[in-house]
C-alpha cells in the first residue's frame, strides 16, 4: 500500500512515520528543501517510540521517498494525506492538483484543524473522495483521528477510510455533523482562551496553568475524559445530581469564555517570557523526547488496563498479529523466514542489550507465525486443539541493541501428525549474524482431554509440505546439544 504525504511539516512528518512503521510505502511532496531532514528527525523519534507501544512484531518498515512533484507523489497512491499550511486557498489549489493525478480509488484526507469538509470540497472534481482526517501531534503516538466526511462522501468511502486508519493504529472519531474546528479543537480553544485571560490578568503564569492541568484534571481527562469523570463527581447519585449541583456555576461570572484578550505584543511577550522561564532549559527536540517517553509510559499503563487509548493499542496488536504474512513465499532449500521486526526499547536491560526473556518471546512470536502458516489460526485453537510446547533449548550467540532490525527462520527437523520438532534461528538483519537459536519440540494436544492426538489432516499436510522444503538441509549444528556443550 502506498501513502502520499502532501506537506511534510510537523503533522505530515508524523503521518509519514505512522504509515511507514505500519509497513506502508510513503512518498512525500513538499517544496521545502529541508523536508528530508525534517522527516528524518521525526522518523527517528517515531521509530524509537511507536514500536515501544506494540507487544507483537511490527511489520517491516515501508520505503520512504521524496517526489519531485505533487503529481509524481500521488501517482499510484491508495491514501493521500494533505498537511499543507492552514490556508483555504492553498488547500484548494493542492486538492485540485491531487485529484487531477491521484488514482480514482485514492481517498484524500486533510489534516485541517479548522476547515469543514464542505469548505475543502468546494469546486473539487471529486468531492466524494475528500474528507477531514484530523490527527493530533505527535501523530505517530496519539491514536485519535477526527473523521469529518460530510454529505458528499458515501457511507462506503467513510467505512473504507475508517478501516484504513484503523489499520495504522488510529482510532477514528466520526464527526457526524460538520462544525468549524471539529470536536477536540473546540475544547482546546476554550481552555486556551481562558488561560490567556489568566495570564493577562496576572492570575497565573504559564507554568502554574500547566501545573493545574498536569497534576490534576489532565490526568483524569487522559483516561476518562470529561463526562465519565463528572459522572464520578456526582457520586452514587450520578450525573443528573452532578449537573444540578454544579450546573448553576456556569452562569456565575467564573469564566470569560467567549471573549478573547487582544493578543498585542505586550501579551505575546509576557507569555513567551514566562514560557522561556518555564521550559527554556530544554531544546525543542529534547522536549519532544520527554513528551514521547511520557506518552509511551502513560499509554502502556492504559494498555495493561485495556482502557481508553490502551484498548486501541491492544486492538492494533491483534491486527498486527494477523498481518504477519501467511502467504509469504517459501524458498526451497533454506530455512523458512518467519518474523522481520526490530528490537523494542522496552526489551533492553541494564547493560544496554536485549534482555534474556525477550529472545524467548521472539521465538514464541515466531512459532505463532509458523502455526498460522500451516492454517492453525485462532479458530483452530477455538475448536479445541493446539500445539503445546514440551521442551526447548535456547542458545545465545551475540548481543543485539535497541531498534536493531532482526529476522527469524525456522527449520523443521521432524514433523508427523502428533509431533513437531523445529529449530529457530534469530539473525541481525544488517549483517545476517546469528544472535540466538531455539530448539523446540511441540506436541499436538486435544485441550479438552489433555491427551496428545493427531493434528487435523489439512494442517498436517501443510506442515509436511513445509518440512519437505527443508529436506535437503543439513541437520542444524546445535540440535540435541545439552547445556554446556558447544
Ligand atoms: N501543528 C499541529 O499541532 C496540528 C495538529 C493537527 C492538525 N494540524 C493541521 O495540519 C496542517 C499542517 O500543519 P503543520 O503544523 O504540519 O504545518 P507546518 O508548517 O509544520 O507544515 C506545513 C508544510 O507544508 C509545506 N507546504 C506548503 N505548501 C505546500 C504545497 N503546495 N505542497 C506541498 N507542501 C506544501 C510546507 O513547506 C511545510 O513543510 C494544517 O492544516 C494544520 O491545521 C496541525
Amino acid at each position: 500500500m502506498k501513502a502520499a504525504i502532501i506537506g511534510g511539516g510537523v503533522i505530515g512528518g508524523g503521518w509519514a512515520a505512522r504509515f511507514l512503521l505500519h509497513g506502508w510505502d510513503v512518498v512525500v511532496s513538499d517544496p521545502n528543501p529541508k523536508v528530508a531532514t525534517q522527516i528524518d528527525e521525526i522518523l527517528a523519534n517515531a521509530g524509537q517510540w511507536l514500536p515501544a507501544l506494540a507487544d507483537v512484531p511490527m511489520p517491516p518498515r515501508g520505503t520512504l521517498s521524496f517526489a519531485a512533484s505533487l503529481a509524481e507523489a500521488v501517482s499510484g497512491a491508495d491514501w493521500v494525506q494533505e498537511s499543507v499550511p492552514e490556508d483555504l486557498s492553498i488547500k484548494h489549489k493542492v486538492i485540485a492538483e491531487i485529484q487531477a493525478h491521484a488514482p480514482a480509488h485514492a481517498i484524500l484526507g486533510s489534516s485541517t484543524s479548522g476547515f469543514k469538509p464542505s469548505q475543502l470540497q468546494e469546486g473539487a472534481s471529486k468531492p466524494g473522495q475528500i474528507m477531514v482526517a484530523h490527527p493530533f501531534n505527535p501523530v505517530y503516538l496519539l491514536p485519535l483521528v477526527e473523521v469529518v466526511a460530510g454529505d458528499a462522501c458515501s457511507d462506503d468511502v467513510k467505512a473504507q477510510a475508517c478501516d484504513l486508519l484503523k489499520s495504522i493504529g488510529m482510532e477514528p472519531l466520526i464527526v457526524r455533523n460538520e462544525i468549524d474546528a471539529h470536536i477536540a479543537d473546540r475544547f482546546l480553544e476554550a481552555c486556551w482562551r481562558e488561560a490567556l485571560w489568566l495570564i493577562k490578568d496576572d492570575i497565573a503564569t504559564t507554568e502554574e496553568i500547566d501545573n493545574a492541568i498536569r497534576y490534576g484534571f489532565g490526568l483524569r481527562w487522559g483516561q476518562m475524559g470529561l463526562f465519565e469523570t463528572y459522572r464520578l463527581a456526582g457520586g452514587e447519585e450520578g450525573m443528573a445530581h452532578f449537573i444540578r449541583q454544579f450546573g448553576p456555576c456556569l452562569s456565575w461570572p467564573w469564566t470569560k469564555l467567549m471573549d478573547v484578550p487582544e493578543l498585542d505584543e505586550e501579551l505575546v511577550q509576557k507569555i513567551a517570557t514566562q514560557s522561556d522561564a518555564q521550559s527554556g532549559q530544554y531544546g525543542i527536540r529534547e522536549l519532544e523526547g520527554i513528551r514521547d517517553r511520557n506518552l509511551v509510559g502513560m499509554l502502556r499503563s492504559l494498555k495493561e488496563r485495556d482502557w481508553g487509548a490502551g484498548r486501541v493499542l491492544n486492538e492494533n496488536d491483534k491486527r498486527l498479529a494477523q498481518m504477519v504474512s501467511e502467504a509469504a513465499v517459501v524458498d526451497e532449500g533454506v530455512p523458512t523466514r518467519l518474523l522481520e521486526s526490530t528490537v523494542l526499547p522496552a526489551w533492553i536491560d541494564y547493560n544496554g542489550h536485549m534482555t534474556e526473556f525477550r529472545y524467548v518471546q521472539v521465538f514464541s512470536d515466531s512459532s505463532e507465525v509458523l502455526f498460522r502458516r500451516v492454517g492453525m489460526h485462532a479458530e483452530y485453537v477455538a475448536s479445541g486443539f493446539s500445539y503445546y510446547t514440551a521442551e526447548t533449548h535456547n542458545q545465545f550467540y551475540d548481543e543485539v541493541g535497541v531498534n536493531e532490525a532482526y529476522y527469524t527462520t525456522v527449520q523443521i527437523v521432524l514433523a508427523d501428525a502428533k509431533r513437531l520438532h523445529v529449530f529457530y534461528r534469530m539473525h541481525a538483519a544488517s549483517d545476517d549474524r546469528l544472535l540466538a537459536t531455539l530448539e523446540a519440540m511441540y506436541l499436538h494436544v486435544d485441550m479438552k482431554s489433555g491427551k496428545v492426538v493427531a493434528a487435523k489432516p489439512d494442517a498436517v499436510k501443510k506442515l509436511l509440505a513445509l518440512a519437505a522444503t527443508h529436506a535437503d538441509l543439513s541437520k542444524p549444528e546445535a540440535v540435541g546439544r545439552f547445556v554446556g556443550q558447544r
